[in-house]
């Protein structure tokens, strides 16, 4: 450890910190996605970021050169090259995109329904999504007629996938949900229901709306789960031609306790113009909550939030949707008011 101690300056005590503790995990709760950052091409770097007084350590597993909408700049002080133990700083100016985004949605636990297929594909949705400034993953496997799938299936996958991704020095922890069908809601014990419920909290759950046809147990879905304390997140109602056609039909629900979470893909138009559509016109009327991937894979639909987060044009809005809103349910607190 001497020769980094002997290479750090005046930033002594961060890089001291740094080496000691490694890139492997950023130290900070507000991680940043760093762009243009084109040097750095060797595996484990950490930037020093200066976001007000604070210097704060990422890791550059961050750097990408994707040109997004910069919420929030910040600089980097300086880059720090800890790769085989060696210490280099690198002063530069570079933009940052401050986030700490959380994904609600992904299908990444391998086998359990038509989501990621094996352990290869599930650490490449993660370090996709790390590279995006994704800090964790709500496990969302399907539960319905095709794929009931049970807790403890659930649960014990979630428990392999963290233990594979800290093996694998992946920087995304992984919780534990589902994507309840609103149809097969009635078919759950209690008990089980609330260990469906994201990150475990007992307060929100996915439910899934239907691709096809306006859900004639909607209402009785949300009045039992708010019943039981439940909030219920409605999972990407933009994808429906119903919501499509008349996206206000979702006040209703909204006004009656429900989220909406919409698809990255739905708004960057990977999944066509009428998705796309449908959430402008839902952003517009207030009656969307929260952003998130619907990650499969490579063989139905891949990682990626930055682009729909480009396509928002909006800060603040897009941070509320993929790190406020989320954040909050993943705590299992109130949901914070929309800027
Ligand atoms: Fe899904």
């Amino acid at each position: 450890m001497d020769h980094v101690r002997s290479a750090a300056t005046d930033d002594a005590r961060e890089l001291t910190d740094l080496a000691r503790h490694g890139p492997t995990r950023p130290s900070c709760s507000d991680p940043a996605l760093v762009l243009g950052a084109t040097l750095l091409s060797v595996a484990r770097h950490v930037a020093l970021v200066r976001t007000g007084d604070d210097n704060v350590p990422i890791s550059l597993s961050l750097v990408t050169d994707q040109r997004v909408h910069a919420a929030g700049n910040a600089s980097v002080k300086c880059v720090c090259d800890v790769k085989d133990g060696r210490l280099n700083k690198r002063r530069g100016h570079y933009s940052v995109y401050r986030h700490n985004m959380i994904d609600l949605h992904c299908h990444i636990l391998p086998g359990l329904d038509d989501g990621v297929r094996t352990l290869t594909e599930a650490r490449a949705i993660a370090r996709r999504e790390a590279g995006e400034g994704v800090t964790v993953i709500v496990a969302t496997p399907h539960v319905r007629d095709d794929y009931p799938t049970m807790a403890e299936q659930m649960e014990s996958a979630v428990a392999a996938l963290r233990n594979d991704f800290a093996i694998e020095g992946i920087q995304v922890d992984v919780v534990p949900g589902a994507e309840v069908d609103v149809s097969f809601l009635w078919q759950i014990p209690p008990k089980e229901l609330t260990r469906f419920t994201l990150a475990g909290t007992g307060h929100y759950l996915l439910v899934e709306f239907p691709y096809w046809g306006w859900p004639a147990a909607l209402d009785l879905a949300i009045s039992l789960l708010r019943g039981r304390g439940i909030c219920p997140v409605l999972a990407h109602p933009e994808r429906n031609p119903e919501v499509q056609d008349q996206p206000d039909r979702l006040t209703a629900a909204v006004e009656s306790g429900a989220l909406v979470q919409v698809t990255a893909a739905s708004l960057d138009g990977r999944l066509g113009p009428a998705p796309r559509l449908a959430v402008e016109k839902l952003l517009s009327l207030g009656l969307v909550h929260a952003l998130a991937t619907d990650a499969h894979g490579p063989h139905v639909r891949d990682a990626g939030l930055v682009s729909a987060i480009a396509a928002i044009g909006d800060p603040s809005l897009a941070r509320w949707l993929t790190t406020g809103v989320p954040g909050a349910i993943v705590s299992g607190d109130s949901i914070p008011a929309r800027p």
